[in-house]
This record gives structure tokens, C-alpha cells and sequence, in this order.
């Protein structure tokens, strides 16, 4: 085989793998992992604006997946997105609930946990989050506010006793402070939601972790997060994709 000939089909080769390399990230197909809406039980189709969000989901409301009727259930004690009462046992601490309230904005409300959904099997929802990486301040102060309330579970997905159409401590388990159930600011914040977030040892600010609070005035911080992740997995995706190929066409020359 004549050398001028495999040179010229290694530069094509070269050149090929570089072109692929440089595409615009747009074209890489993460665009649905971001702006996007979970298929949750209230979630809207796709983010827009909503003016009147209520209290502590109003830094949402340039982009939103939650509806305002929605913001307002979430500031409620037993609303009725979930008829899930917060104060199973007993009064809950004003500034510990701010805390769920803010976590449930968040989740009703967020554009940015595209990197993070999953499909699910339930029959409430077809898609939860899983392993956001919240920051690890906003994860600390939530298990502050908190370790001096009580309950009786340390997932409060399951377990309930739904009997009387609002969730219940089952008989056999007791009432505790929060810091017996969860001893540590990562076992709240990883366990209470079946892994849902997943405390991250990055700091708010830092552009690698989810922050449940932000002043919407500096913008929404969490954009540049779902865009450092989007990109981070496609890029796995990608490099996973893209080396059968470019092994095959080097065998292909060498054996040629
Ligand atoms: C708000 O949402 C709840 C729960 O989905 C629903 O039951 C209620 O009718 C809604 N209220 C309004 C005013 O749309
Ligand atoms: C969900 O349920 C359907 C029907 O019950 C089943 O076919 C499917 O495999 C399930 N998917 C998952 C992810 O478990
Ligand atoms: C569930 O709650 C009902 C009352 O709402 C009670 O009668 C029943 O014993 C409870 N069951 C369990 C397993 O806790
Ligand atoms: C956590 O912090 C350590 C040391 O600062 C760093 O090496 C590591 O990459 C961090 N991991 C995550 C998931 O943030």
C-alpha cells in the first residue's frame, strides 16, 4: 500500500476526530437536560415565567415549573400537593420549616435538575430526582434549623400509616428529635428523600452544587450548575460513544 495514500487517509482521520471534538456544545444533546420540567404530580410541561410565585418560590419566578397555585400549597402545614403533614409529631419549629418549604419550592419550582431526573415507576409521579448535589451550607443550616424539632422517620417517603389520608407515625415508631433520626447534616439531607439530593462537599457559590436558597437578584445560580453536570455527562456519554468507532477506522488503516 502506498505510503502518500495512508498519510493522507490518517489526516483524514485527524481531522474527522477533531471536527467531532470541536462541534458547538449545543450540538452535543444536552439541551433536554436542561430548562426542563420533571414529570412529577404538579409539574408544568416546560419552564416560563410566573410573576406572582409566592413568599419563598418567588426567586423562581423569571423560570419555573411550578404553577402559583403550587407556590402557595407549598407554604402550606398539610398542603394539598401531597396531604403531607410536616408536623407528624407535633408542632414543627418556624425556621425549621422554612427549610422544607424552601426544599419544596426548589423541587416543585426548579428549571435545573435536568442532570438528575430519573424515570420512575410510581403512582404519583413518572420521573424523581436523584443525587443532586446540594450545597453543603444549605444542607448544614437545614439540619441546624432542624435538630431540635421532631419525628419519627428518618425516609419520609415510605412507611406511613396513610389510613387517615394524611401521612402518620406508624405505632411503632416513636417520636425523637431530628439529631436521633438523623444524626448528621448528610443523613437528613441524603436520607429523608430516598437519596434525592446527595450533600455535596462544594460550597454555595462555587458553581458545582445546587443551592435551595439564592437572592434571584444575582440571577439564578443553579443554571451554570445544571450546565457544569449537563455537559460533564455528555461528555462521558460521548467519549463512551465515539471510541468503537475510532478504534475500528485505526484497525481498519493499519490492517488496510
Ligand atoms: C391548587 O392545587 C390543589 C392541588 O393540586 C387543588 O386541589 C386546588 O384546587 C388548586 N386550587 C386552585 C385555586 O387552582
Ligand atoms: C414499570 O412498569 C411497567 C408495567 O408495570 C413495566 O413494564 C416496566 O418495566 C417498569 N419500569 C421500570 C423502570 O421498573
Ligand atoms: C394507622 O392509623 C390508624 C388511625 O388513623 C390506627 O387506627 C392504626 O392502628 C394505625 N396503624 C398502624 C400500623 O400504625
Ligand atoms: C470534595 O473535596 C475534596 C477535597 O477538597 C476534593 O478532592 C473532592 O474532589 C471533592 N469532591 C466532591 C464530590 O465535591
Amino acid at each position: 500500500m502506498d505510503m502518500a495514500w495512508k498519510i493522507i487517509q490518517l489526516l483524514l482521520l485527524a481531522s474527522v476526530t477533531a471536527v467531532w471534538g470541536a462541534r458547538p456544545k449545543s450540538q452535543k444533546g444536552k439541551k433536554n437536560l436542561l430548562n426542563v420540567c420533571m414529570y412529577g404530580k404538579h409539574h408544568k410541561k416546560e419552564p416560563s415565567p410566573e410573576d406572582k410565585l409566592h413568599d419563598q418560590c418567588s426567586p423562581w419566578k423569571k423560570k419555573a415549573c411550578c404553577s402559583v397555585n403550587t407556590s402557595l400549597e407549598a407554604h402550606r402545614d398539610v398542603s394539598l400537593l401531597y396531604n403531607f403533614n410536616w408536623e407528624h409529631c407535633g408542632p414543627m419549629k418556624p425556621a425549621c420549616k422554612r427549610n422544607f418549604i424552601q426544599d419544596t419550592c426548589l423541587y416543585e419550582c426548579s428549571p435545573n435538575l435536568g442532570p438528575w431526573i430519573q424515570k420512575v415507576n410510581q403512582s404519583w409521579r413518572k420521573e424523581r430526582i436523584l443525587n443532586v448535589p446540594l450545597c453543603k451550607e444549605d444542607c448544614e443550616s437545614w439540619w441546624e434549623d432542624c435538630r431540635t424539632s421532631y419525628t419519627c422517620k428518618s425516609n419520609w417517603h415510605k412507611g406511613w400509616n396513610w389510613t387517615s389520608g394524611i401521612n402518620e407515625c406508624p405505632v411503632k415508631n416513636t417520636c425523637h428529635r431530628f439529631d436521633f433520626y438523623f444524626p448528621t447534616p448528610a443523613a437528613l439531607c441524603n436520607e429523608i428523600w430516598s437519596h434525592s439530593f446527595k450533600v455535596s462537599n462544594y460550597s454555595r457559590g462555587s458553581g458545582r452544587c445546587i443551592q435551595m436558597w439564592f437572592d434571584p437578584a444575582q440571577g439564578n445560580p443553579n443554571e451554570e450548575v445544571a450546565r457544569f453536570y449537563a455537559e460533564a455527562m455528555m461528555n462521558g456519554a460521548e467519549l463512551h460513544g465515539a471510541w468503537p468507532l475510532l478504534l475500528g477506522l485505526v484497525l481498519l488503516l493499519l490492517l488496510s
